[in-house]
C-alpha cells in the first residue's frame, strides 16, 4: 500500500523509524516531512498528509506529533480526510472498520515505538465494513464539513512559513 507520513520537529526520529518500518513491510511511503528537528508548525505536515490522501497520492495517511492531537486536527480540516487520533490497536481497527478512517494521528511522545508499529500494521490490514449503519454515520460526519476546501490552497501556510524563516517566532 502507499502510505503518506508526516510529523513535526519533536518526533522526526520516530517518524523516520515508522517510515523505515513501513518500507520493510513492503509499503511505499510518501514522506511529507518534516525532515529534521528545526522547530516548525505541525499543521503544515498534517495538511500535506491529508492532501496526499485526498488527491490519491497515497491510500492512507499517518500523522505523528508529540501527542498526535494537533497534527491530526490539521489533517482533518482537509475535505475528504477521515482522521482518527489513535493510541492503541483497538482504536485503529475500529476507525478503519467502522468509519473508514483514511488518516490516523499518533502521539510519538505518548505511544511507544513498538506500539506504533502494531498500530500501523492493524490500521493498514483492517478492512472497512460498508454496512448501512456505517455508511449513514460517515455521511453524517462528512456532511459537517464546510465549503472552504483547503485542498485547493497550496499557499495557505506561506505567510506563516515566511515568518518562521525570518525568525519572527521564538521558543
Ligand atoms: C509540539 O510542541 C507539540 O505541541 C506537538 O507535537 C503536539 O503534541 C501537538 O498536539
Amino acid at each position: 500500500m502507499k502510505i503518506a507520513v508526516g510529523c513535526d520537529h519533536i518526533v522526526t526520529e520516530i517518524k523516520n523509524r515508522a517510515v523505515k518500518y513501513l518500507k520493510i513491510q513492503g509499503h511505499e511511503v510518501v514522506d511529507c516531512g518534516t525532515y529534521d528537528s528545526v522547530r516548525t508548525h505541525y499543521p503544515i505536515f498534517g495538511r500535506k498528509v491529508g492532501v496526499a490522501v485526498v488527491k490519491g497520492q497515497a491510500d492512507l495517511g499517518v500523522c505523528i506529533c508529540g501527542t498526535g492531537v494537533g497534527i491530526n486536527m490539521a489533517a482533518e480540516k482537509i475535505k475528504g480526510v477521515r482522521g482518527a487520533l489513535v493510541t492503541d490497536v483497538q482504536t485503529a481497527v475500529y476507525a478503519k472498520e467502522e468509519l473508514n478512517a483514511n488518516v490516523i494521528g499518533v502521539g510519538g511522545r505518548v505511544v511507544g515505538e513498538g506500539t506504533i508499529e502494531y498500530i500501523l500494521d492493524a490500521f493498514i490490514a483492517a478492512k472497512y465494513k460498508p454496512t448501512a449503519e456505517n455508511q449513514a454515520l460517515i455521511q453524517k460526519i462528512d456532511g459537517l464539513i464546510g465549503e472552504n476546501n483547503a485542498i485547493e490552497n497550496d499557499a495557505i501556510f506561506d505567510e506563516i512559513q515566511k515568518k518562521w524563516d525570518e525568525g519572527f517566532y521564538h521558543d
